[in-house]
């Protein structure tokens, strides 16, 4: 036996007990008579004393051989502290050891192993096994486990089934490039990393299995960001018979379940926001609802004036940034400058003060009145106090900047509080959206998207305004889940492969196998995936996906602990049949 206890258990009720620990040693004290050794498991902490007087000389001296991170095993008896520490749990004791065993020696680890370490990024990835010893990255993980444990049971509780589906697949349209896999068996051919078990899930329901789930890694090889990484998990789901209404309550459901056993919170129903709605309120398809600043529209009351930037644009719109009216202006200045770096790319911003005495102050006082500016502050919803921001110009373009600069602002203001959690539903996504690229329409979604019924006989006419039975799930402004309902007869779906641009050989080379099941009796399906790293990074207040994965890549797409991706030898070349120097 390794041991009796971990190194988080035991308590004064303990004392005078035998007992037998191992772990890593996190410090140790030596006061030449006396030695102090914290000893650290994955439980916790636990302090051990050597001390002269007591202790056989041997063992005395082993114990001031100990380093840092040394892997031990003792035996002791637990005694009681003179000086408890309150910190810890097992603070009121310590094991006063009467045998010492050195498991393993270890280097000096090249950062601190600390909850506040010394290491930069870095190297805390270069050697992640260390860092996940620490408490913030290894609470991370076990955070993640009870996440994930919850799903399961939440969805094993209601009749859905956990099913596993291939990783070496054909490509998956999700919109993203594929990582692909040479097959050596059959050379000049290539498997593909799934970007999701889409089709394979939509198989499944022909395949008569009702409700499925999957915790499943997808792959996708896009630029990466702190919600981003290539490799992600999803709580993969789809259920038969079902309507959109069935599916938002279940994972209404599900993410309720959760903030509950998580965080013991209860929320009422969630709102529901169409897309269209989500842009014109918040410029964004993923609102973080948890603060205002929602978007005045003021074309009605600042066109047509004599400021001509304003009666060009197709859009003019302003928030009303809480208490910002004392800014200077060099602060203002600076959030000007903010708005037309590259990254946003706007070409101005216009302010209004709501002073203090019910008087407003604007850049373009020259052009708007008293009045004029009143209208601006009841269409922004700003008080006495606030400071409203209008930009203007194309509206698409100009809603996606002035929400980029909403989201700054609450994060300079401490409006996004990581501990308050504000989920609601987008739903009634656009079926298709425009491709400047190719110069046709792409699925907003993926191709198995039904578009409403209503909205069908659009298609042919003015695409760009077809709907699609496709909703996601909203959490503090960070997209935590998508879905539809899926296109379930072979008509329809061979009519959106045309209008994507298909031909019926590419749709039939590509889709042959889906479009083929679906002449085998297709039932009516739908279902939804959440990405449970940014779920779990969430309900953990934090938005860096990165953290809560155990071996996560770095902005490169590195692993750089394993030094990934890497070159493969010739011979491993050659029987793969790919010859690098014929592809320069
Ligand atoms: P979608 O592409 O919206 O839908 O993905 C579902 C959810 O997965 C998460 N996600 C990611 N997380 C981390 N890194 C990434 N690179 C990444 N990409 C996506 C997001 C997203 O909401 N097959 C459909 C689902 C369906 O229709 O049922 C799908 O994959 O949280």
């Amino acid at each position: 036996m390794y041991r009796s206890h971990n190194c988080g258990e035991l308590r004064a009720a303990d004392a005078n007990k035998e007992v037998k620990l191992a772990g890593w040693v996190q410090k140790s004290r030596d006061k030449g008579f006396m030695i102090w050794v914290d000893l650290r498991d994955r439980y916790g902490i636990t302090q051990l004393i050597f001390d002269e007087a007591r202790t056989d000389a041997t063992i005395m001296q082993q114990a001031k051989s100990l380093g840092r991170e040394f892997v031990i095993q003792v035996t002791g008896t637990v005694i009681e502290r003179e000086s408890k520490n309150a910190n810890i749990p097992t603070g009121d004791i310590e094991v006063l050891v009467t045998e010492l065993s050195i498991l393993n020696e270890a280097q000096v680890p090249p950062f601190t192993i600390e909850d506040e370490t010394d290491g930069g990024e870095d190297i805390r990835m270069k050697y992640r096994y260390l860092d996940i010893r620490r408490n913030p990255v290894k609470n991370n993980l076990l955070f993640r486990h009870n996440v994930t444990q919850e799903v399961r049971n939440y969805l094993s509780s209601l009749d859905f089934c956990e099913v596993e589906t291939p990783y070496l697949i054909k490509s998956t349209p999700e919109g993203a490039r594929d990582f692909v896999v040479p097959s050596r068996m059959n050379p000049g051919q290539f498997y593909a990393l799934p970007q999701s078990p889409q089709t394979f899930k939509q198989l499944l329901m022909v395949a008569g299995m009702d409700r499925y789930f999957q915790i499943v890694k997808c792959f996708r090889d896009e630029d990466l960001r702190a919600d981003r990484q290539p490799e992600f998990t999803q709580i993969d789901c789809e259920m038969s018979f079902i309507e959109q209404e069935d599916i938002l309550q279940v994972f209404e459901g599900l993410t309720r379940h959760l903030l509950k056993k998580i965080h013991d919170i209860d929320i009422d129903a969630f709102p529901r926001m169409t897309f269209d709605e989500a842009m014109r309120r918040f410029g964004n398809d993923k609102p973080d609802i948890r603060f205002g600043m929602e978007f005045g529209e003021l074309n009605r009351v600042a066109q047509h004036k004599d400021f001509g930037i304003f009666n060009t644009a197709e859009l003019v719109v302003g928030i009303a940034v809480p208490g910002a009216a004392s800014y200077t202006r060099k602060q203002i200045d600076e959030l000007i400058d903010w708005v037309k770096r590259p990254q946003i790319g706007a070409s101005g911003m216009v302010y209004c003060k709501c002073e203090s005495d019910g008087s407003f102050k604007s850049s373009v006082d020259k052009f708007f009145d008293q009045e004029d500016l009143k209208k601006w502050a009841s269409a922004t919803g700003a008080q006495t106090g606030d400071l409203i921001l209008v930009l203007s110009g194309p509206a698409f373009k100009t809603r996606t900047q002035l929400s980029a600069l909403r989201m700054e602002l609450a994060n300079r203001l401490g409006l996004r509080k990581p501990n308050e959690f504000s989920p609601l539903w987008v739903i009634d996504f656009p079926l298709l959206e425009w491709d400047e690229e190719t110069g046709r329409y792409h699925a907003m979604h993926h191709p198995f998207t039904s578009p409403k019924k209503e909205d069908i006989h659009l298609l042919d006419t003015d695409p760009g305004k077809v709907r699609a039975n496709a909703y996601d799930l909203v959490l503090n402004g960070n997209e935590i889940g998508g879905g539809s309902i899926r296109i379930h007869d072979k008509e329809t779906q061979a009519l959106m492969f045309k209008h994507l641009g298909f031909t019926e050989e590419q749709a039939q080379e590509q889709f042959g196998f889906l479009m083929n099941a679906f002449q085998y009796g297709a039932p009516p399906h739908g279902g939804l995936a959440f990405g449970l790293d940014r779920l779990t990074a969430i309900l953990g207040g934090q938005e860096t996906i990165r953290d809560f994965i155990a071996f996560p890549k770095n902005n490169a797409g590195r692993d750089v602990m394993i030094d990934a991706p890497a070159a493969i030898d010739s011979a491993q070349l050659e029987e793969l049949n790919i010859d690098l120097r014929a592809s320069k």
